[in-house]
């Protein structure tokens, strides 16, 4: 009897130790994959705790979920290069895929990265990556946050994007893009969000639908578009940055109404004319600038207008008043 619950005891504690600490290790469809990239990136240092001997949830660049399934992999400043490999694509659990300043990351953007259903962020930025943006990306249903900026991605910006109910924030600048902003860009499905597409090569008109957008930030800076801006503006809007600075853009300032949540405005190197309207005095901005452009008339007196040095006026058709020289 006494033995016979002694072994029960034994066993039992035995599968219990042998069950936790199986049900510890990474699973090993997970396991694999993961040997299937270092192996493609050519086993490179920053990968080198990558050994299958060991719990790959405890890996180095990786970590898992409550299931022990892989949902990060974040790469930085390692010395991989090569295309993004094929295998990225077999970790269905993936939430995050991030993959920073590695210069030697070539190639186009895997089109694998589509099978991940569950990513939630993803970040490939500062490598150098080229092709154009894929199409598929806007299938990526769960994504909240985008950011493919800083590198060599050309061609046009697909509108699929806006499929993308839950993205919080979209960063495609600094990349070599043309081609217009896709006019379905007036039409996020779900959330708006920030917007960032300097320093690119976009041109043609800013599309009239942006209008209907509520963007936190949008930054269009540094680009080659034309036209009418103007409809970006209206005074019950919740856009706190706005920057179209260096573009070819060409509208009338006078009759535009800003909104009192705008914080931050860089219309700088333009062709902007007309003159600024007085109704400016009353927005708390904090940072200001229209320099280069073909403004006119006097700098409505009041609010934070003045606190600005004359480097955000200068360079216009005929501007004065403080900071400038006092009108004739
Ligand atoms: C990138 O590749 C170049 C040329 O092969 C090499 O000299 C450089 O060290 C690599 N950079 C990194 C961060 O691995
Ligand atoms: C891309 O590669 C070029 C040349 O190999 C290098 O000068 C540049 O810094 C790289 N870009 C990034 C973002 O790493
Ligand atoms: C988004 O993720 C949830 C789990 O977090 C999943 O159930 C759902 O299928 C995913 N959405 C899509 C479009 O795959
Ligand atoms: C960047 O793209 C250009 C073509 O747009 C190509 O000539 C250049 O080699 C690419 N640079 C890298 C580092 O891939
Ligand atoms: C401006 O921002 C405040 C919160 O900071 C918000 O309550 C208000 O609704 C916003 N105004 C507009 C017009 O969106
Ligand atoms: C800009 O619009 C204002 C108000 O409608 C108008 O008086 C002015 O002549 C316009 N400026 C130019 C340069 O067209
Ligand atoms: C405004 O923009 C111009 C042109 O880029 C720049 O020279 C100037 O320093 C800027 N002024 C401020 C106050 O940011």
């Amino acid at each position: 009897m006494n033995t016979n619950i002694t072994l029960f005891l034994s066993l039992l504690i035995f599968s219990i130790l042998f069950y936790s600490s199986l049900s510890d290790l990474c699973n090993p469809d997970d396991l694999k994959a993961l040997l299937n990239i270092k192996q493609a990136f050519n086993n490179p240092y920053v990968l080198a705790s990558w050994d299958p001997n060991k719990n790959c949830c405890h890996w180095y660049c990786v970590d898992c979920d409550s299931n022990n399934r892989i949902k990060t992999l974040s790469i930085s400043y390692g010395d991989l290069s090569g295309p993004i490999p094929v295998a990225v694509g077999d970790l269905p659990y993936l939430e995050r895929l991030d993959l920073r300043k590695l210069t030697n990351l070539t190639g186009p953007i895997q089109r694998s990265i589509v099978k991940l259903k569950n990513l939630k962020f993803l970040r490939l930025s500062w490598t150098n990556l080229s092709g154009s943006i894929p199409d598929f990306l806007g299938e990526l249903n769960n994504l909240t946050f985008l950011d493919l900026s800083h590198n060599n991605l050309s061609g046009s910006i697909p509108g699929s994007l806006s499929k993308l109910q839950n993205l919080n924030a979209l960063h495609l600048d600094r990349n070599k893009l043309t081609g217009p902003i896709p006019e379905s860009f007036g039409a996020f499905n779900g959330k708006v969000p920030s917007l960032y597409l300097s320093h690119n090569q976009l041109s043609g008109k800013i599309p009239s639908s942006l209008s209907n957008m509520d963007f936190n930030i949008i930054d269009l800076s540094r680009n080659k578009l034309e036209g009418d801006a103007s409809f970006l503006f209206r005074i019950n809007k919740r856009t706190q940055q706005l920057d179209v600075s260096r573009n070819l853009l060409e509208f009338n300032l006078s009759t535009v109404k800003f909104s009192m949540n705008l914080t931050s405005l860089d219309l700088n190197h333009n062709k902007i004319f007309g003159s600024i309207p007085t109704q400016l005095t009353s927005v708390d901005l904090q940072s200001f600038n229209v320099s280069y452009n073909r403004l006119c008339g006097q700098i409505p007196f009041g609010g934070k207008l003045q606190s600005f040095d004359y480097s955000s006026y200068f360079h216009n058709k005929c501007l004065c008043g403080a900071p400038l020289e006092s009108c004739k």
